[in-house]
């Protein structure tokens, strides 16, 4: 296996463009929570999570038997692989996407099939994909919308792809669910192959915290939660998510600033002549052809960090939105190294 080595080191203090998390940080109602709640008793006993569950089902609208709560979306497809696929049996992925699937689906010794996005807009390819399902393919991992491209697809292919896939586990990861409003969650009792996650990494600026949930039907779920350590997730970020998720107004805001910052992100590369891509996500892909590297470096020189994607697509960079202001950082820094 090719290692995971995320280019995290040195981004405190910098404007953060390059990893899709919010940008200007939790809810403050959850940090008031978090010292209320914090004790010597707190921290002393292993966690549990009624309170959690109870809360979080009743914000997705499942029952609790129907949701597992994972050490972010990462555990959720670990969980799945682990659950679903044994050595030596197929998963399909989509290329480029979320780097995890391939991870973890290696790790278990999976075989690993991959589906490109097509060309030149990077759409969704829901006919090659329906294509390679085989009664063989044991797990379909898919994120909607995707990362990095930012392209989405719609309810009526995903039904589709769970009609095929019958013998499948179909994950829909939903981690930028909250910018584009298209989810899953209401198939569950229709799909007994249906699994949607969801994190409090993006939205809910919490990805330190590590907190994700997984929903499948009852019975999908208690095979998963056999196959996950009891306490992979630790009390605070259980806490966390129950003071995040009431407070709506903040996301809403949030939400609201992201997609003008998106739609302002656009408009500059437009005016640059640097092509893009269509995003439902809190981040816009763009062409910069060679000058991908160079274009990151200098942004970084100046305090503003993006990511280059030109490994997987050539020339590409992607750059995540944040609020309107943010954006027009990142574009007169653009514009000036240009
Ligand atoms: C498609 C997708 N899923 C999940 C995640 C985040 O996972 P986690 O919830 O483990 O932070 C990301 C973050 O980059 C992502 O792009």
């Amino acid at each position: 296996m090719a290692p995971y080595h995320p280019p995290t080191g040195g981004r405190a203090g910098k404007l953060r463009l390059d990893f899709n998390e919010n940008t200007v940080g939790c809810s403050p109602k959850v940090i008031e929570f978090l010292k209320q709640q914090i004790n010597a008793p707190a921290l002393t006993i292993y966690p549990e999570y009624e309170a959690a569950r109870n809360d979080l089902a009743q914000f997705f609208g499942v029952a609790e038997n129907e949701m597992a709560l994972t050490n972010g979306t990462d555990e959720a497809i670990q969980v799945l692989v682990n659950t679903y696929v044994d050595d030596g049996q197929e998963v399909l992925i989509l290329k480029p996407s979320y780097a995890m699937y391939r991870f973890y689906s290696e790790l278990a010794g999976a075989e690993v099939k991959e589906i490109a996005y097509r060309r030149p807009d990077l759409s969704f390819p829901l006919d090659e994909l329906l294509e390679a399902i085989t009664p063989g393919t044991r797990a379909v991992m898919i994120a909607n919308p995707n990362n990095p491209t930012g392209t989405g697809t719609g309810i009526a292919g995903i039904r589709r792809i769970l009609e095929r896939a019958d013998s499948a586990a179909v994950l829909i990861d939903e981690a930028y669910f909250e910018f584009c409003g298209v989810t899953a969650l209401p198939l569950l009792g229709e799909y007994p192959n249906l699994f949607v996650s969801r994190t409090f990494s993006k939205v809910y600026g919490m990805a330190a915290m590590r907190l994700g949930c997984l929903f499948s039907q009852t019975a999908n779920v208690a095979h998963l939660r056999k196959a996950q350590s009891p306490y992979s997730v630790n009390t605070l970020a259980a806490l966390a998510a129950r003071a995040a998720i009431r407070d709506t107004a903040y996301v809403e805001r949030y939400v609201a600033d992201v997609l003008a910052a998106r739609d302002a992100i656009a408009a500059g590369l437009d005016r640059l002549g640097l092509k893009h891509f269509p995003s439902q996500a809190n981040f816009v892909l763009f062409e910069a052809g060679e000058r991908a590297i160079p274009i990151r470096d200098e942004l970084r020189r100046r305090g503003v960090l993006v990511r280059d994607r030109s490994y997987e697509i050539d020339g590409c960079v992607r750059v995540t939105a944040g609020t309107p202001e943010q954006a027009e950082r990142f574009l007169k820094e653009l514009e000036s190294i240009l």
